[in-house]
């Protein structure tokens, strides 16, 4: 198969969301700490009427009547999530009620999990079975997304909640660079869940935002690398790459991302004229750098102009609902065709970040190849942000106890009201005394 890659793209949120300026004045603390320093506008968040497996079925379900696609074309479909509802029953077996009707039982692919990189992971797979001798001509789905939720305090404000699902297939409009990728994995404790009696991870912020940084600094480089040895592409760096889509916890993290990238730069090739007014930072070590508050900002500053045009754009989703963990990055690539015209994407290389916490990061790009209008009319993001209904910050805290008091239960009938649910939304109806799962649609 030729150009394989992403064909379409379709996100889900929930119709709920709180204002970050708000929930910064409810919480008590000073105004622009989450607006600013975070870098986030609005947080989408769920009641316990939504888990992962309905949210799945709505962007799935939505997405084949969007597009007209008939669930016997499928032949795989991947899930990265990391809400897991069940330590053994996949998301993906769930989602196989919606095959049934077309009598389709031969649907290869499984559950990913690693934080937030389990939908990377799962397009890897989709693209590769697409590239491979195992390939029997059908088109793969790859669904990734997460509820995002985080104990009452200073991380609750990064939480957020979305999925998407993407078509992979040959002759994409967005093709995958299959030799272009690095990748970065270590053993960390930054981020993680150990405890399955809670829905909520135990979180060490400042290593995690670290760990992050420093993923950054080995993908890239081993990205840039993989640039020089399969294009013969000599000193390559930031040039190279015309967008730049990063796993976004919150905005103001894709900024250092970012300048990070930048920095690298400037210690591949100090010389550069562009960092002129950067030159003091060349000779502290790497392992100073990552605290070191000044070279940060000077690597922002310095980096500014070409954020703005090369990922800012990307960002609109992730401000306007907040992290989605695995499905991040494609709210990514969904922002960049809403925000930026495809007369200007036409040809261009867009790079993936994606970066799941404990930690798994990867570089990765994609070529537009051709027109992408048609996703991003199907799409139609920014209406359907702003269609949203807000919450005030005392009804969000009061369901994010509900969700707590109710995560695993068994024998329950959720509380939330369906009434405010998106048309076409799953719902859950009710878990048995088997904790069975049943679900209805909006
Ligand atoms: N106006 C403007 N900026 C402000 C204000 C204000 N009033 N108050 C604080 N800030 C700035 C701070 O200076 C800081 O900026 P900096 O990052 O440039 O230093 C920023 O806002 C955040 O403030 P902190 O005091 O550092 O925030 P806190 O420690 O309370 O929480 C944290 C931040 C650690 C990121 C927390 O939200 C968290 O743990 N989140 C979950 C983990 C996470 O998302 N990690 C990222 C990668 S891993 C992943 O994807 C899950």
């Amino acid at each position: 198969a030729q150009n394989i890659g992403i064909r379409a793209i379709d996100v889900y949120f929930p119709s709920r969301y709180v204002d970050q300026a708000e929930l910064e004045q409810h919480d008590g603390v000073s105004a622009g700490k989450y607006t600013i320093g975070l870098g986030q506008s609005r947080m989408s968040f769920c009641d316990d009427r939504e888990d992962i497996s309905s949210m799945c079925m709505t962007v799935v379900q939505g997405f084949m009547e969007k597009h007209g696609i008939s669930y016997s074309d499928i032949g795989r479909l991947e899930v990265g999530t990391e809400t897991i509802l069940d330590k053994s029953k996949s998301t993906k077996t769930v989602l196989m009620k919606l095959f049934e009707e077309s009598g389709n039982f031969s649907v290869e692919g499984i559950d990913t999990t690693n934080a937030c990189y389990g939908g990377t992971s799962a397009l890897f797979n989709a693209c590769q079975w697409m590239d491979s001798s195992a390939w029997d001509g059908r088109l793969a789905l790859v669904v990734a997304g997460d509820i995002a939720v985080y104990a009452s305090g200073n991380a609750r404000p990064s939480g957020g909640c979305g999925v998407v699902c993407i078509l992979v297939g040959p002759d994409a409009p967005l093709a995958l660079e299959f030799p272009l990728r690095g990748t970065f994995m270590e053993h960390i404790y930054d981020f993680y869940k150990p405890n399955l009696s809670s829905e909520f991870p135990i979180v060490d912020g400042p290593l995690s935002v670290t760990s992050y940084v420093r993923a950054v600094d080995h993908a890239y480089t081993a990205y840039l690398d993989k640039l020089e040895k399969v294009e013969g592409v000599t000193n390559p760096s930031l040039r190279d790459i015309d967008y730049i889509v990063f796993h976004s916890p919150y905005t103001k993290q894709v900024v250092k991302g970012f300048a990070r990238m930048a920095y690298n730069d400037f210690l591949r090739n100090p010389e550069n004229e562009a960092y002129a007014e950067v030159q003091q930072f060349k000779d502290v070590s790497r392992e100073e750098s990552y605290g070191n508050k000044v070279l940060e900002k000077a690597f922002i500053n310095v980096s500014k102009k070409e954020f703005a045009i090369k990922t800012e754009p990307s960002l609109f989703a992730a401000s306007n609902i907040g992290n989605m963990y695995t499905g991040s990055v494609f709210f990514g690539i969904a922002s960049l065709v809403t925000q930026v015209p495809y007369e200007q994407l036409k040809g261009k290389r867009v790079a993936f970040f994606s970066y799941g916490s404990g930690c798994a990061a990867s570089m990765y790009s994609f070529r537009f190849r051709s027109d992408t209008a048609a996703i991003t009319q199907t799409l139609d993001l920014a209406a359907r942000l702003e269609s949203r209904i807000k919450a005030s910050p005392v009804e969000f805290e009061s369901t994010m106890e509900l969700r707590e008091k109710t995560h695993n239960a068994q024998d329950y009938e959720p509380a939330g009201n369906v009434a405010e649910l998106f048309p076409g939304t799953y719902y859950l109806q009710k878990i048995d005394t088997m904790w069975r799962r049943a679900y209805g649609r909006t």
